[in-house]
């Protein structure tokens, strides 16, 4: 399918001057695989398709969240880099995020090449990075910035899981960078020691020659693939402009089935 080449290839598609209904958004997604089944709207109540994750500063009533909004506070975590659902056993695939309303100014999402991170470290690195796993959990990302609020419920649900720090794209062959603002520890390190190396880790793998801009214009509707990029939102005046931004997202159908090839070179098969 020519849209499936496509996104092996590049990782990141962008479709203008879309116009989806909610319904027709998660039907063009389930071309793709299976959704998720359950998606992240902590508190959120405004959109009712089950499918849909609210990327939005938006209360039920159309008004703006407030600063201090408990839900803000989990919503900010995704200003850091990440791949969606990497804090789940299964993580996930393609994700689909559709522009409803966007902000005078600010309100860009950044992607950044994985595959090409991993290309760019050294191999003795490369060679000690196929061996370690690290845990992730949607609390972590949000302890970096300060949000450590959570209760026992929370804690439960998004108990830390673990994943490798490299994997191959079932599609390209490709090996990618497996790292994400979620990850808390790497095993078998201590805590400081595993959170220095993820920190060296990010700051070599979002190099500006790795990272893709996008600037939303209403009817964007962006394509991305989890499994070889990672993502963030950037800052726009929240207390002022709404963004409406909803999300499908897809389950890893591949993940764990991969064979790993045993060179760590690159490969692109
Ligand atoms: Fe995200």
């Amino acid at each position: 399918m020519e849209i499936e080449d496509a996104i092996a290839r590049y990782g990141v598609l962008v479709f203008k001057n879309q116009s989806l209904r909610n319904d027709e958004h998660i039907a063009f997604a389930i071309h793709f695989g299976e959704v998720e089944a359950e998606p992240v709207n902590t508190g959120r109540t405004r959109l009712t398709e089950t499918k849909l994750n609210d990327i939005s500063n938006l209360n039920a009533d159309g008004s703006l969240m407030k600063a201090d909004d408990r839900r803000r506070m989990f919503s900010l975590g995704n200003r850091l880099w990440h791949s969606d659902s990497s804090f789940k056993t299964v993580p996930a695939s393609y994700s689909f995020l559709f522009a409803h309303v966007v902000p005078p100014h600010g309100g860009e999402t950044e992607f950044a090449d994985m595959r090409a991170a991993w290309d760019a470290l050294p191999v003795d690195q490369r060679t000690r990075l196929t061996k370690l796993d690290a845990w992730h959990s949607l609390l972590y990302s949000r302890e970096l910035l300060g949000f450590s609020d959570f209760n026992a419920d929370e804690r439960a649900k998004y108990a830390p899981v673990r994943h490798p720090m490299s994997r191959v794209h079932p599609i390209s062959g490709r090996r990618s960078l497996f790292i994400s603002s979620h990850i808390g520890r790497v095993e078998g390190m201590l805590v400081p020691e595993g959170k220095e190396l993820i920190r060296d880790l990010m700051e070599s793998a979002t190099q500006r020659e790795f990272v893709h801009s996008h600037s939303w214009s209403v009817g964007d509707l962006v394509m991305w693939d989890n499994r070889c990029t990672m993502h963030r939102g950037r800052p726009f005046d929240d207390q002022r402009h709404p963004r409406d931004l909803r999300r499908v997202t897809l389950v890893d159908a591949s993940y764990g089935k991969t064979p790993q090839p045993t060179s760590i070179f690159a490969s692109t098969a």
